[in-house]
């Protein structure tokens, strides 16, 4: 783990309120592996006073890239920085997706912001024999990959207004792409809403499908110190609860209580 003043290489808006950015750090980019996190603080003094968590979408020599929404104060604050501006970042953070083996059929299950650590596991699989699914609400939403630089991705869509892709949930791709998976047994990796969590890791306990689920929740010190990120594990488990920080943010679908949660 790394604590660092970086430089803002560009931050740009990719969609709606999406953006962007890549900033410089030679030392993360080097630890960096899918599903880990960065916690950011979005400027000096004490307003706001807590780092904000953003999932690493991927490096590019050393630069660290991440893709954000513009949600309240922390992420507006964000979204002005220019490039050659300075933020300071600690990363990378938390335990990432456990990376399968040959024999799986690595079916990938985005929602919304969700499809940033999903891009750099997929970049890092590197298979063809992969399927990547993203959900979105409506179409400004949409990720435009090409607008990333990324190119070789092209997950399937699903909106829910039907304005592109699949007219429906991304829950529903994946139903159809289970029942069409048949030479070699599936293994789930999924990151978005929690809802969206719920269902997948629903679908995949109910087919003893292995599921590596990314969660998300409030974060105060992204390091385990202040136990504001809590999650109740599944009841046969040893310790009663985990943190998404420190633990995950990436668990096993089966260590956890999807009834509490
Ligand atoms: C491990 C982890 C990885 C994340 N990765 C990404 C990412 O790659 N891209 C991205 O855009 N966001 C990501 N998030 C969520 C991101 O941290 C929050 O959107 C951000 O902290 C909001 O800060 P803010 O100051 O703009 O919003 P605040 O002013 O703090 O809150 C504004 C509104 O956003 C809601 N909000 C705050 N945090 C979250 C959250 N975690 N999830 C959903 N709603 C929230 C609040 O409830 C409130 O309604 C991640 C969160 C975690 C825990
Ligand atoms: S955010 Fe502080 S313990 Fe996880």
């Amino acid at each position: 783990m790394i604590e660092e003043s970086t430089e803002v290489v560009f931050n740009k808006r990719v969609a709606g309120n999406t953006f962007f950015m890549g900033y410089r750090s030679d030392p993360m980019a080097n630890e960096a592996g899918p599903g880990q996190f960065v916690m950011m603080q979005v400027r000096s003094g004490i307003d706001p006073l807590l780092r904000r968590p953003f999932s690493i979408l991927g490096v590019n020599g050393d630069v660290l890239l991440i893709l954000y929404r513009v949600v309240g104060h922390g992420t507006a604050i964000l979204s002005e920085k220019k490039p050659g501006d300075f933020v300071q970042v600690l990363g990378p953070l938390g335990k990432g997706f456990a990376l399968p083996c040959e024999a799986v059929y690595p079916i990938l299950v985005a929602g919304g912001m969700g499809i940033a650590p999903l891009i750099f596991l997929s970049l890092n699989l590197a298979r063809k024999d992969q399927q990547f699914l993203a959900g979105y609400g409506i179409s400004p939403e949409v990720v435009p990959l090409d607008q990333l630089g990324i190119r070789g991705l092209s997950p399937a869509i699903a909106t829910e207004d039907g304005s592109q892709g699949h007219h429906g949930r991304v829950t529903e791709l994946l139903e159809s792409v289970l029942l069409s998976a048949k030479e070699k047994p599936p293994a789930i990796f999924t990151c978005g809403p929690l809802p969206m969590l719920k269902a997948v890791s629903r679908i995949a306990l109910g087919q003893n499908i292995p599921c590596q689920v990314s969660l998300e929740s409030n974060m105060a010190c992204g390091v385990g110190a202040c136990q504001g990120c809590a999650v109740k594990k599944a009841p046969d488990s040893i310790k009663p609860y985990a943190h998404v920080c420190r633990d995950g943010p990436v668990f096993d679908a089966k260590t956890l209580d999807w009834e509490v949660i």
